[in-house]
């Protein structure tokens, strides 16, 4: 069932590869994951498609997960499970199920999770023992504790740009706190009126949060200061926010009180629900943007980047070679005896040989050409140069000009729809939405998908946990 659901997924994902060529700019790859700690799945679907095409992840055991995230590297997803037995654990593998493998194990009440792609560090918290705690992202090295001595810690995240994980508490003395990455220098960044802080988030120069007992989400820039209140949701039945991502103009929540996800404009204009009925309990939330490749200026010397499909091209100046154009070709040295390696204006190098040697490479001693010349040996030396002169010219023409470096995402789904399509009001039923997506799908020239089947109304709630 979770195959086949997920092939129907990747299929449409294949489709839509070539439409991704031409709609680059849109982010196509943009994906949503979403852990449901009821239905002991991890959903994903695509952000183009307003989740039209959302799916469970073929993934082996999975009980209760709770937090999720994803590493655009190797591209696997991560997520932790509170009722993995005989330990509650975290785990990763591929989108399409391949490669899972426990990361950490026999940890307690892991509720967030976060990953340093970057550095390949992955964070966790743990709110019956209460610290913060790190391993490499492949599991090995052994875990360090950094933060220890705290209350009910749920979420974290990395900012690797800035050196920093945040975390909430919402224990005895609720708070968002940040520590550089090794757990030192611990700042409290939010703690007055704050009661469940489930959810944070960077965005920008802001940091997003939802509180699950004040039924708020507020911002305030990355100390702290400056906050505002994004949306009050206090008169929205059952409302119970638990994670949230900021994308495009929009910060997305899952809450517990709904099978879809909600959505509010970043101007805190009007939450609406997004996507299909999907989810008994929502939990864990990531939308992982299809990365600019160029954002990380990968090119050396001057060189042009171009995205390409799931990739990046380097258009190097002349002279430079290799993939990122980094490799000048005087830089390993070609020249031998001293000689002098000048780069030419158009590709390769030359070398200024000093007196008494010659060649290409200026290996050969003259006076050696010049006693062999006499001798019955300079047929096989000239062979022997004219080889030295092909290797030479073979490497200058080897010298990539322009290298495309693939990097497939598992999920490559079409341009994004009308963003205001996918989208109903809070209050009523998912046809609106089915009807905006059946008919982007039609105006692209494909198909109508079909039409789901919804969760039952009422939404979903348990009233037997008074707690976030
Ligand atoms: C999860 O939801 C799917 C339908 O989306 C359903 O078939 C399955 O039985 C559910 N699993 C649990 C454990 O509720
Ligand atoms: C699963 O996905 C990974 C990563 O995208 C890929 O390397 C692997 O070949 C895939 N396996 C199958 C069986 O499709
Ligand atoms: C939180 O409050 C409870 C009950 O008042 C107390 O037993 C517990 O020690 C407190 N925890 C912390 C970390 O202060
Ligand atoms: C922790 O990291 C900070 C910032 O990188 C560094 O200045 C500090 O020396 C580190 N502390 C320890 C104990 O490693």
């Amino acid at each position: 069932m979770g195959h086949l659901l997920v092939e129907g997924l990747l299929g449409v994902v294949r489709v839509f590869l070539l439409l991704g060529a031409a709609f680059r700019t849109v982010q196509a790859g943009d994906f949503a994951l979403v852990a449901d700690l009821h239905n002991g799945t991890i959903y994903a679907g695509s952000m183009g498609r307003g989740l039209a095409d959302i799916a469970p992840l073929p993934l082996n055991d999975v009980k209760r997960p709770v937090a999720v995230d994803y590493d655009p590297i190797d591209r696997m997803v991560y997520w932790s499970d509170l009722e993995s037995l005989p330990f509650p654990r975290i785990s990763r593998a591929h989108l399409n199920g391949s490669s899972q493998m426990i990361v950490v194990n026999q940890l307690h009440l892991p509720d967030g999770l976060a990953l340093d792609v970057e550095a390949r560090m992955m964070y966790w918290t743990d709110g019956i023992i209460g610290y913060i705690g790190r391993v490499r992202m492949d599991g090995t090295g052994g875990r360090e504790t950094i933060v220890d001595g705290l209350d009910q810690p749920r979420t974290i995240i990395t900012d690797h740009e800035n050196g920093f994980i945040y975390w909430t508490d919402w224990g005895n003395s609720s708070k968002i706190e940040r520590a550089d990455f090794n757990g030192s220098n611990r700042m409290t960044l939010v703690s007055d009126n704050l009661v469940w802080p489930n959810g944070v988030v960077i965005d920008g120069d802001k940091l997003y949060w939802c509180d699950a007992n004040l039924d708020k989400i507020e911002r305030s820039d990355l100390l702290g200061n400056n906050r505002e209140l994004l949306i009050d949701l206090t008169s929205y039945t059952n409302i119970h926010p638990f994670d949230l991502a900021v994308y495009g103009d929009y910060v997305y929540w899952t809450d517990w009180g709904y099978v879809t996800l909600i959505r509010v404009h970043t101007s805190g204009v009007g939450a609406q629900n997004y996507g299909p009925h999907t989810f008994q309990r929502s939990g864990g939330l990531h939308i992982e943007k299809e990365p600019s490749y160029c954002d990380s200026t990968p090119c050396h010397n001057g060189a042009t980047c171009v995205n390409v499909i799931n990739g990046f091209s380097c258009i190097c100046p002349a002279s430079y070679q290799g993939i990122t154009c980094f490799e000048d070709p005087c830089g390993s040295g070609p020249c031998a005896n001293g000689a002098t390696c000048t780069i030419l204006p158009t590709s390769g190098f030359n070398c200024q040989c000093p007196s008494g040697y010659a060649g290409p490479t200026c290996m050969i001693e003259k006076s050696y050409v010049s006693a062999i010349a006499g001798g019955g040996c300079g047929l096989a030396f000239l062979i022997l140069v004219l080889f030295g002169v092909f290797v030479v010219r073979r490497r200058i023409q080897n010298g990539g000009r322009t290298v495309q470096v693939p990097f497939n995402m598992d999920l490559n789904v079409e341009g994004k729809t009308n963003d205001g399509e996918a989208q109903q009001g809070l209050n009523n039923p998912t046809h609106q939405h089915e009807t905006s997506v059946r008919q982007s799908w039609q105006a692209l020239g494909h198909p109508p998908p079909p039409p789901h089947v919804s969760a039952p109304d009422p939404i979903y709630m348990d009233m037997n946990r008074s707690v976030p």
